[in-house]
């Protein structure tokens, strides 16, 4: 297909405050839709936000086919906006489609549209030092019919709403051993939308303990880290990076990705292994200073202040001098184009 997305812009409509509205919740002025019938894509368009009309009958709202990614675009120092690897984005979202039955979306069409929204929203992201404007491309099975099947007709959408700090505070984990997130073998290192209903419950039931999050576990043993709600998990002890290693039940993250990057070229040890949250466990017993904290798109880093193990609270170091601070800073500079994108991670409007 040619990637000719038709345009229908709003007139002139002001941008709202938003710092004080919760995350997700104000939309942007405009939205991207493209429809996947008879086998290929068509009638790819731009449009004033506004709700979707379908079917009670359509396959998406019965079975789960539902993928989406979740990335930000930023202002520059210079003015210019950016959207940050979406490249690696689309290619999770490839992955994340070809393991849900759902078709590839072309990758000049996926960054035609990212592109002209963030062009036409421009003002809608804030320019505060912790703003952004998140982009939601996602993809939802639109076939009109009950019976269990692959789907054959789609939507492929872009929504956008501004963003600002995703955790005010250091966050309390909890490293679950009761419940999963992914098994071998499932869907784990996809973002389709069954994996997130799937831990609401556990992490509801970790929230009336008082707790923000779970460490999710392996499903076999209870004995491995995973990764925390939206974000990988990674730690720091004795001056190196500590992560669990991709084992496919978790998420490839963007954020752990980069990190890891500027880890490396700044020459700290990044240590990317199968992790045992009992090694986590001695470290904290022993006094070591350790640092944890989640990485992902949303709250970029955020800092965990305790993890709960084995019924027991360890508390992590939160210093100022924290690695963790400096790894966000050198993102944040790199994003608004206050230190060299070695790595061509900025996709520049
Ligand atoms: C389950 C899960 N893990 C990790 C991440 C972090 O990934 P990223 O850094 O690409 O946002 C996310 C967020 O997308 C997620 O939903």
């Amino acid at each position: 297909m040619d990637y000719t997305i038709s345009v229908n812009a709003q007139t002139e409509r002001e941008v709202k405050d938003t710092r004080a509205i919760p995350f997700g919740v104000q939309p942007t002025e405009h939205m991207f839709v493209a429809s996947y019938k008879n086998g290929h894509w068509q009638n790819a368009r731009i449009t004033p936000f506004a709700d979707i009309t379908m079917s009670p009958l359509a396959l998406c709202l019965h079975y789960g086919q539902t993928v989406f990614e979740g990335m930000k675009a930023f202002l520059m120092q210079d003015g210019r906006a950016t959207i940050f690897r979406p490249d690696k984005h689309y290619e999770r979202f490839t992955k994340s489609l070809k393991r849900m039955c759902m078709p590839e979306v072309p990758r000049g069409l996926f960054l035609e549209a990212l592109h002209q929204l963030v062009q036409l929203d421009s003002a809608w992201i804030p320019a505060e030092d912790d703003g952004s404007l998140y982009l939601r491309p996602f993809m939802i099975a639109s076939e009109e019919r009950l019976g269990v099947k692959v789907s054959d007709e789609y939507l492929f959408m872009i929504v956008a709403t501004p963003a600002y700090q995703y955790y005010a505070e250091p966050i309390k984990v909890k490293v679950e051993t009761q419940y999963i997130r992914a098994a071998e073998g499932g869907t784990g290192a996809t973002k389709c939308g069954g994996n997130y209903g799937g831990a609401f419950y556990p992490t509801q039931l970790a929230r009336e303990q008082g707790y923000d999050q779970v460490i999710w576990t392996d499903a076999k043993n209870h004995e491995y880290i995973e990764e925390s709600g939206t974000m990988n998990l990674m730690f720091v002890i004795d001056g190196a990076i500590i992560t669990p290693s991709l084992s496919g039940t978790t998420l490839d993250g963007v954020t752990r990705d980069s990190l890891l990057a500027i880890a490396e070229q700044k020459g700290i040890q990044t240590d990317v292994r199968p992790l045992r949250y009992r090694e986590i466990q001695e470290a904290l017993e022993s006094g070591k200073r350790v640092e944890a904290f989640g990485a992902g798109t949303a709250a970029v880093i955020a800092p965990i202040k305790s993890i709960a193990m084995d019924g027991r609270e360890y508390d992590c170091y939160l210093g100022e001098d924290a690695l963790m601070y400096q790894l966000k800073n050198e993102l944040f500079r790199i994003r608004r184009g206050l230190a060299p994108d070695r790595n061509n991670w900025n996709y520049i409007i």
